[in-house]
């Protein structure tokens, strides 16, 4: 049964997500035209919380069917968009960083319902959220709270991961080890706020050490030869987002903070790119259904976004690392083509799915 309900929440959350594709151009160096003053700048805030911060709490409102749980994908939703036209004001960053309060609320629901690693490794994502939001509201940089936003992504995924492992059943030597991998993490965030080269390159050691962490545990690795083809195309979402989080940890952990530029740019989107958008690419087969209640087809078409995420992602990092500008204009230009593509085609496939139902 198709629900409507949550329609206008997802599109304010694919609207950040296009004025953030738009804002990452122009940091690229693209020459377009500022839709708003200072809309490069807010390239960050409108991806982690305009659209992410939306789209996770949506997701869980939906999830556990409480109409309070709407405030904050509703708060997101208002809020990078009163942060993109009110500038006067830290009006949008306080909406913004109410939302994140709110996700924090609701995964403290959801843990006092179910106290267990992955709930408590999500509430510490939804910790690490407000905290970035509440930093960068009292003026921090953003480059000083960009670990804390990384963390809300990562750990709200691990946790994700970790409940969906669950049918394999992972030992308790291998919950201990994911517990120890979390607080090497988190505590990498932690002495970043006082001593930014070795907490990031302690964040990245714990990045990394998930990464491999994954591979006997995430089912993912299992799946990639499966029969099945969606199970199989989901399996290579994940797998290609896991080697990004190693990568991104690795780069990381080798060469420390970085403020801006070619590194900085390198490191967080092999982590937020190659890691969280390829598991987007992934979990929509899973989450769109859920959130609207409608099928979606799959189509081997699908392999082409995918595969031109992870390409131009290659390019854009070589690139980074080279200096070759263009290149890195051209890479991150054709992420943005891959992510366009993914959106294409889930909208034509959940059309295809309600004309097959009608
Ligand atoms: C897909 C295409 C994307 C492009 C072309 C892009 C582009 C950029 C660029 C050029 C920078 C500045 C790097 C520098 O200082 O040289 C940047 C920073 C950043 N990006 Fe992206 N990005 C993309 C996707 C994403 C995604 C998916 C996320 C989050 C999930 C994200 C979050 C961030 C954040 C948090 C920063 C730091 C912002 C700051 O320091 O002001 N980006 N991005």
């Amino acid at each position: 049964m198709p629900n409507r309900f949550p329609l206008p929440f997802l599109v304010l959350a694919i609207l950040a997500l296009l004025a953030g594709l738009w804002a990452g151009l122009m940091r690229l160096g693209w020459q377009l035209p500022a839709l708003a003053p200072s809309l490069a700048m807010l390239h960050g805030p409108l991806m982690i919380s305009g659209f992410l911060g939306t789209l996770i709490t949506l997701e869980r409102a939906v999830a556990m069917k409480q109409k309070w749980m709407y405030l904050p994908p509703l708060l997101a939703g208002l809020g990078w968009l009163v942060t993109l036209l009110i500038q006067t004001l830290p009006l949008g960053p306080i909406l913004l960083t109410l939302a994140s309060l709110g996700g924090v609320a609701i995964l403290a629901e959801i843990t006092r319902r179910e106290f267990a690693l992955h709930t408590v490794t999500m509430l510490l994502g939804a910790l690490t959220w407000f905290t970035g939001n509440l930093l960068w509201l009292f003026g921090w940089q953003i480059f000083q709270v960009v670990l804390f936003w990384q963390a809300f992504l990562v750990l709200t995924i691990a946790g994700e991961r970790l409940e969906l492992s669950r049918v394999l059943r992972p030992a308790r030597i291998q919950q201990v080890l994911f517990g120890i991998i979390i607080a090497i993490l988190f505590g990498g965030i932690i002495i970043a706020t006082a001593n930014i080269q070795l907490g990031t390159r302690l964040n990245g050691l714990g990045l990394l050490l998930l990464a491999l962490w994954s591979i006997p545990n995430d089912i993912a690795w299992r799946n990639l030869k499966h029969r099945l083809p969606l199970t199989r195309y989901i399996a290579w979402c994940l797998a290609l987002g896991l080697i990004w989080l190693g990568i991104g940890g690795g780069l990381s952990l080798g060469f420390g903070a970085q403020v801006a530029g070619p590194r900085y740019d390198a490191a967080l989107h092999a982590v937020f790119v190659g890691f969280v958008i390829s598991m987007i690419f992934g979990h929509a087969p899973i989450i769109f259904p859920a959130i609207l209640g409608l099928p979606i087809n799959f189509q081997p078409a699908f392999y082409i976004h995918l595969i031109l995420l992870h390409a131009s992602l290659v390019l854009r990092v070589l690139a980074n690392y080279a200096n070759w500008h263009t290149l890195r204009m051209w890479g991150g230009l054709l992420n943005e083509v891959a992510i366009l593509l993914f959106i294409g085609m889930t909208v034509l496939s959940i059309r295809k799915s309600l004309s097959t139902k009608a």
